[in-house]
């Protein structure tokens, strides 16, 4: 059993990632907090807590930063949509949101709670960064963060670099740089992960409410992944975080070291990851080299099932 809190910008692959954070067999989520990122603040929060209130899930959740820490907001529309999360209408929200800001809920459930929490991360790290800035004896309280972001090969908003990274990298530097363990799901996995239309074709025979909100998203995600990038299959990026908990080998990591680029060129956000330890510089990040697809199908398709 994981203890969690998932700080998201949701996002088609957001939303599955919180599909299979909803398992109670695997995760106590003690909340999920919000980032701009693939829209603004007010879009990706009320798609998180409606996705909550979809899935009727018993999980708080805390509207979080407005803006990185330096540059602009920078939304991703031609994927996500205008709504973040095209393809799926909710109906009118009924649950509010928790009363605090994200980084004050971050930092009260840390200090709050009896064992180590893990952090996941599926967008930019504004909330992360800025909590482990404004309390740093939270960092007693966490066990690791495992976020998704970065490449060691190309990146997908730049050459160089990912979305969530270049969103706030110095966010991202703030954290690769804690010293505390952070695991890293890269590009390099998640584009291993493409979600066909015969994957979707078989989650719809599922038949229920979290099979119609993945069967939803997933068509509209796949349009936009073919147009922008010409996949044939939208690579899922985000729920590799959370599956990367529920069964450990899944995913490879290596122990290497990680710089962020913050030269404001064109590499900028870009995630140096010393894979072949050239550098010899000290080890700060486990990134992914490689993962085991079939299982992942596997564990989306469980996750799924397990909702009424
Ligand atoms: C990341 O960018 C966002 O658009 C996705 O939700 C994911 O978190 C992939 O680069
Ligand atoms: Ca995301």
């Amino acid at each position: 059993m994981h203890n969690i809190i998932l700080d998201c910008d949701p996002g088609h692959d957001d939303a599955v990632a919180i599909i299979l954070a909803g398992q109670k067999k695997y995760f106590n989520v003690l909340g999920i907090t919000t980032t701009s990122g693939n829209q603004t603040i007010e879009k990706t929060s009320r798609n998180a807590l409606s996705i909550v209130e979809y899935l009727d899930l018993d999980i708080p959740v805390a509207k979080g930063a407005s803006e990185p820490l330096i540059r602009e907001v920078e939304v991703c529309e031609a994927i996500h949509g205008e709504s973040g999360l095209d393809g799926f209408e909710f109906k009118p929200l009924k649950r509010s949101f928790d009363s605090r800001h994200a980084i004050n809920f971050i930092i009260d459930t840390l200090l709050n709670s009896k064992e180590k929490v893990t952090l996941v991360a599926t967008g930019p790290l504004t909330n992360f960064a800025l909590a482990l800035k404004l309390n740093p004896s939270i960092r007693n309280k966490i066990d690791r963060i495992i976020l998704m972001g970065g490449s060691y090969q190309m990146g997908n908003v730049s050459p160089a670099s990912e979305f969530n990274i270049l969103c706030d990298p110095e966010a991202a530097f703030i954290v690769v740089n804690s010293k505390l363990p952070i695991y890293m799901i890269t590009l390099d996995v998640t584009r291993k992960v493409l979600c066909y239309n015969s994957y979707i074709e078989q989650i719809a025979k599922i038949n229920n409410k979290a099979s119609h909100l993945f069967v939803n998203l997933m068509q509209v995600f796949n349009k936009n992944q073919k147009e922008v990038f010409g996949y044939d299959g939208a690579p899922l990026h985000d729920p590799v975080t959370i599956a990367s908990l529920i069964d450990e080998n899944l995913v490879t990591f290596k122990h290497v070291n990680t710089e962020i680029d913050l030269s404001h060129g064109c590499s900028y956000g870009r995630t140096n990851c010393d894979i072949f330890d050239y550098l010899k510089k000290e080890k700060n990040t486990y990134v992914s080299i490689d993962i085991n697809v079939e299982m992942f199908f596997k564990i989306i398709e469980e996750a799924i099932k397990s909702y009424k």
